[in-house]
């Protein structure tokens, strides 16, 4: 099966990329810049240079393939909007599909987006999966409620390098889950065609609240978080004063996603349904402790190595006797 994907080059979508390569699929990629998506090349996919909001690029990307995992976003400091990209874009990429008769559909929404019909990426994703349910198409949504990978640089390095973990006090748990394992969803989906015309939502094996991640993080780097607690109220009123400027468009919808995260309710759901679906292996998992556990002990190792040859190096120029 041919497979074109869409967002190849970001945090979920590479992740889909070399799964389905190891899978055996051809892979080709819609890629706004070929130089950025090289590394993609290097693994085996066919590039094609094409933009979500330059429609006449779609048709092109769309022959010789059979199936599509569309995987892209707006990217937070983009010139383009979240409405360019994830409805308009979108929504031109449905319609080349259906046109052309694409066989599979593969689409990543968020966990509850029908509750937030005042959060802007929330309310396209809730338009986009039912302009899916309407279309022609034998659709699969994917609904992740987040990515272990973002927990990285919110949590993981500040306490490392001893900077602020900036926290909100009213924050809902959420069940993260590790890109690579809601990769396997998704190239599940296309060889399990029960799981056509559905909606699945993806939670991780648990729901973390902030506080949580902090103190795993802390037990894990054998350091003490420096804590910030961000008032909501302030972030409320960033939000306002982003959307004053056109420029910050972006950011002030990205600061609407707050609501979703101080909505009382955490952002979990029952997989009980769903591993049987996609015949995977709830105990194949990945946890956030062995995710982190992981990232840790590399990031560890590298730092005692950095340590050592830096000491190395002083107490070689130290010594008056200097090895030839
Ligand atoms: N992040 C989360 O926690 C989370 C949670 C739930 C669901 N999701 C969903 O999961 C999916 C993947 O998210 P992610 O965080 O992995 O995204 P990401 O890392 O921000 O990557 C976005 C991808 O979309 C591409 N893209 C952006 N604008 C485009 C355009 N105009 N035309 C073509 N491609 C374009 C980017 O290409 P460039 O490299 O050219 O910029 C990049 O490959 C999205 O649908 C997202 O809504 C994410």
């Amino acid at each position: 099966m041919n497979l074109l994907i869409v967002g190849g080059t970001g945090t979920l979508g590479r992740q889909v990329v070399r799964q389905a390569l190891d899978e055996g699929y051809q892979v080709h990629c819609l890629v706004r810049s070929p130089r950025k998506a090289s590394f993609l090349k290097e693994w085996g996919a066919h590039l094609i240079q094409g933009d979500l909001c330059e429609p006449e690029t779609l048709k092109a990307a769309l022959s010789n393939v059979s199936a599509v995992i569309d995987a892209a976003t707006t990217r937070p400091n983009d010139t383009l909007s979240i409405r360019q990209v994830d409805w308009e874009g979108k929504v031109a990429l449905i319609q080349a599909a259906e046109a052309v008769g694409i066989e599979r559909f593969i689409f990543f929404s968020i966990m509850r987006a029908e509750k937030f019909p005042h959060v802007p990426l929330m309310d396209i994703k809730r338009c986009t999966e039912e302009l899916l349910q309407k279309s022609s198409l034998n659709y699969t949504i994917l609904r992740p409620a987040g990515f272990y990978q973002g927990l990285i640089g919110q949590y993981a390095i500040p306490v490392l390098e001893q900077h602020s973990v900036w926290l909100m006090n009213e924050a809902n748990a959420v069940a993260f889950m590790d890109t690579q394992d809601i990769a396997r969803f998704a190239i599940s989906a296309l060889s399990h065609p029960e799981t056509a015309m559905q909606t699945f939502d993806l939670a991780g094996p648990k729901a973390w609240s902030p506080d949580e991640i902090v103190k795993l993080c802390e037990r894990l780097s054998g350091k003490d978080a420096k804590i910030a607690r961000m008032p909501l109220k302030a972030l409320r009123g960033a939000r306002k004063l982003a959307r004053f400027f056109e420029w910050t468009w972006n950011v002030a919808d990205r600061l609407a996603f707050t609501e979703v995260l101080v909505s009382g309710q955490p952002l979990n759901a029952s997989m009980d349904q769903v591993y049987p679906a996609f015949e995977i292996d709830a105990k194949t998992i990945v946890t956030l402790e062995a995710y982190m556990q992981d990232y840790f002990s590399r990031i560890l190792k590298k730092l005692k190595e950095i340590d050592y040859q830096k000491s190395k190096r002083q107490s070689s120029k130290r010594s008056p006797f200097k090895s030839s």
